[in-house]
């Protein structure tokens, strides 16, 4: 076997079945649950419209998907993407767009094709994380770098630790921005300096930005959007990554992009092929027609932003809680440690939530998501709602 396997870390949810093994609800209180960034607002029906003609589902059946994409896509791939960032230079659909199957495989894939395990190195990601960043980092011959993100830099990978030797060993980085767990979103500024970086000690950027659509005020920016500031459209050493997922509310469509250098880009199809990991072509149809309509993407949005303002209403004279710039989680401190909290929540109120901790790793002495929880606003309102008051009256006991 693959000694690198053994190296993985249990995934949270694992580690969540684990801790919640053996306690006891109160009776005749449903479960709410909290603990899964799963969107649960309804798929746009305009796509679930196209899934009903049997003739369409019989054509894509009967095909093989290409692998680089079908082109109606890649055009509608690159049509947002260059409107949504206001880029310089319009996105080249024929060399600069890859769909995928959800951003987590492609995440995962691209340290397989990017890393070169012959020689120890660096792969730089935020702490906490989605944990993916990291299984995909070793796998692929790397060593995972852990970029504390805490409130001292509101939530954002403080940079300022890394050195220059660290700087030059590192291969590719990973950014989530907008976070997860804590919904921060990193600047225009930031992501500038970090291109720069990139540039001077020759890595890779990979931007996460699955959660780029759900946002409180302001559309948060991304790494294209930064490099093309920067008057690189060319996007060197850059790749953007985004899904229909929470966009769409489409997490079982399981349909994404990378976009950006065109030469890692080629290099990352070459892999592709051989990996087999190609959309049916019925996905890519309707994937094409999600990316291009934005009404439904407005009023999911606003769903969320009743969410937050309903819970936060509850919430707000009990637990001191930050809002999120963007995303649909909550990311609070917790009175006594993040573990004996969410057993305790589940013990007395039936609400389940995921202990920050598990979302992180202890580097140089510190965890920085132990003593907090995560919390995703995913259900509907009504049931936020009473998620939310539940938590009020527990919170009485401290
Ligand atoms: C930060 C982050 N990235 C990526 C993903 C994967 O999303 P998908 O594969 O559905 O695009 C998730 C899912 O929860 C996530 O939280």
């Amino acid at each position: 076997m693959n000694p690198r396997l053994d190296k993985l870390h249990p995934y949270p949810f694992e580690q969540l079945s684990a801790l919640l093994a053996g306690v006891n609800p109160p009776d005749g209180l449903p479960l709410i649950a909290l603990s899964l960034g799963e969107p649960k607002h309804r798929a746009p029906d305009f796509i679930i419209e196209q899934y009903r003609d049997p003739e369409t589902i019989a054509r894509g059946f009967g095909t093989y998907p290409p692998t680089r994409g079908l082109p109606g896509l890649r055009g509608a791939i690159a049509d947002f993407v260059t409107h949504r960032y206001h880029l310089a230079a319009p996105i080249d659909p024929e060399t600069q767009v890859l769909p995928v199957n959800g951003t987590r495989e492609a995440l995962f894939a691209i340290a397989q094709a990017v890393i070169d395990p012959s020689t120890p190195n660096l792969t730089l990601m935020p702490n906490p994380f989605y944990q993916i960043y990291e299984g995909a980092a070793i796998l692929a011959g790397s060593t995972p770098g852990y970029v504390p993100c805490t409130p001292a830099t509101g939530f954002n990978p403080d940079w300022s630790g890394i050195t220059d030797d660290q700087w030059q060993a590192t291969s590719l980085v990973y950014l989530c921005n907008p976070g997860n767990p804590s919904g921060s979103v990193i600047g225009i500024g930031e992501l500038k300096e970090l291109i720069s970086k990139a540039q001077e000690h020759d890595f890779i950027i990979v931007s996460d930005e699955c959660y780029s659509e759900i946002y409180a005020d302001q559309p948060p920016p991304g790494l294209l959007e930064a490099a093309s500031a920067m008057g690189q459209t060319d996007y060197r050493r850059c790749l953007a990554f985004n899904s229909l997922s929470k966009r769409s509310n489409l997490p079982g469509l399981r349909s994404g992009y990378v976009c950006g250098d065109a030469q890692i880009i080629e290099r990352f199809l070459l892999y592709r092929t051989y990996h087999g990991s190609a959309m049916s072509v019925h996905n890519q149809w309707v994937s094409e027609l999600a990316w291009r309509d934005e009404a439904h993407v407005e009023a999911n949005r606003q769903l969320y932003r009743e969410k937050f303002e309903a819970v936060m209403d509850i919430l707000e004279n009990v637990w001191p809680m930050q809002k999120p710039a963007a995303g649909f989680y909550l990311w609070p401190e917790t009175p006594i440690p993040d573990e004996e909290f969410t057993r305790l929540l589940i013990g007395e109120a039936n609400v389940k939530v995921l202990p920050g901790s598990y979302l992180s790793r202890e580097s140089e002495g510190q965890n920085p998501g132990a003593n907090r929880v995560r919390m995703a606003l995913v259900a509907s309102l009504d049931e936020c709602v009473e998620a939310a008051e539940r938590i009020r009256d527990f919170w009485r006991r401290f």
